[in-house]
């Protein structure tokens, strides 16, 4: 049987055909992004390319610019050019009945990467590996009770930045810090609105929140570090120190947020990994060969400091 196999080949690299073992034809996904809104989802697309091309997988990627009906529109392209498995991290929740149930009619398995959807049936998708939103936006909360605790004021205003409408990172984090800040009267959160996770828009956002001078802003939650880091550019400007005059809390725990954190200008980001893209290959091609596979799969994650922030920051990847 070996010599029957090593023939074989032998015979293949003389007709260039491929050999034993690799007579399979490489896998193909067909991967729809949310866009490049943030620090965060660069790191993410690009571990996903890295990854595949290790893996061997062929990668067709697609940029949705937060759009579901790009996203839609590209999975709907998948289906159409029978790629092996469709993997992609939905901008919003809802939505997304119709076009998975017609992936699972053509056969093609769907993976969630990061953000998770609503749907009717939990079998339109095989499995969902990405953070653990909630309990981000609990971590972001038990860091500024244990503040709280050490501060002499009698209330602590708190604006929050929230993600994209309707995206599961959005609806988590401020839901998971809702739940932890409700035990502390002292904590209220006085404004919140949508930044859409862009550092333009985070900007814009906190600008027209430190305008409305009705009640002294204590504290800015932002669901992510670039509505923070766009929202310290706004506070400069209007004269006041970030950091200190309000005290910063944001979610990702990129470079830039390190950085910030460095120069005293942001308190605390909770860690979110973008480096999804080595796992999410693994298990595509386990999906594809039908291995067994976890329906949900986290990932594990810290808390860093503005304290830590100059010793984590060369070790940081993303
Ligand atoms: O879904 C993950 C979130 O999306 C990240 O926190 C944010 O930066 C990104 O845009």
């Amino acid at each position: 049987m070996i010599k029957l196999i090593a023939r074989r080949t032998l015979l293949a690299a003389a007709l260039a055909l491929p050999a034993v073992g690799a007579l399979a034809a490489p896998l193909t996904m067909g991967f729809s992004q949310v866009g490049a809104e943030s620090e965060w989802r660069t790191a993410n697309s690009a571990s996903i390319k890295a990854a595949a091309k290790e893996a061997g997988i062929t990668l067709k990627f697609a940029d949705a610019q937060q759009k579901q009906e790009n996203q839609v529109k590209a999975i709907r392209s998948y289906i159409a050019q029978k790629v092996d498995v469709i993997a992609f991290s939905p901008v919003v929740e809802s939505g997304w009945d119709t076009v998975l149930k017609e992936a699972q009619k053509a056969g093609i398995p769907v993976i969630l990467t990061d953000r998770a959807v609503k749907v009717s049936d939990p079998s339109l998708y095989v499995t969902f590996i990405g953070s653990d939103f909630v309990e981000e936006g609990r971590k972001a909360a038990r860091w500024l009770m244990e503040r709280a605790a050490k501060t002499p004021n009698a209330a602590l205003n708190i604006v929050e930045l929230q993600g994209t409408v309707g995206s599961a990172p959005a609806i988590d984090r401020k839901k998971g810090f809702e739940e932890v800040i409700k035990s502390n009267p002292k904590l209220q959160i006085i404004r919140s609105q949508s930044g859409e996770f862009t550092r333009a828009k985070g900007k814009e956002v906190m600008e027209s929140f430190l305008k409305q001078r009705d009640k002294k802003i204590d504290v800015l939650y932002a669901h992510n570090d670039d509505m923070a880091i766009g929202a310290i550019q706004a506070i400069e400007e209007a004269g006041l120190k970030p950091g200190q005059d309000i005290v910063i809390i944001s979610i990702d725990g990129v470079r830039g947020a390190f950085e910030a954190m460095k120069a005293g200008k942001l308190n605390v980001t909770v860690e979110c990994n973008p480096l999804l893209g080595p796992q999410l290959m693994q298990l595509a091609k386990d999906v594809v060969a039908k291995r067994p596979v976890e329906k949900r799969i986290t990932v594990n994650e810290g808390v860093f400091p503005a304290e830590v922030a100059a010793k984590e920051l060369p070790n940081r990847k993303y």
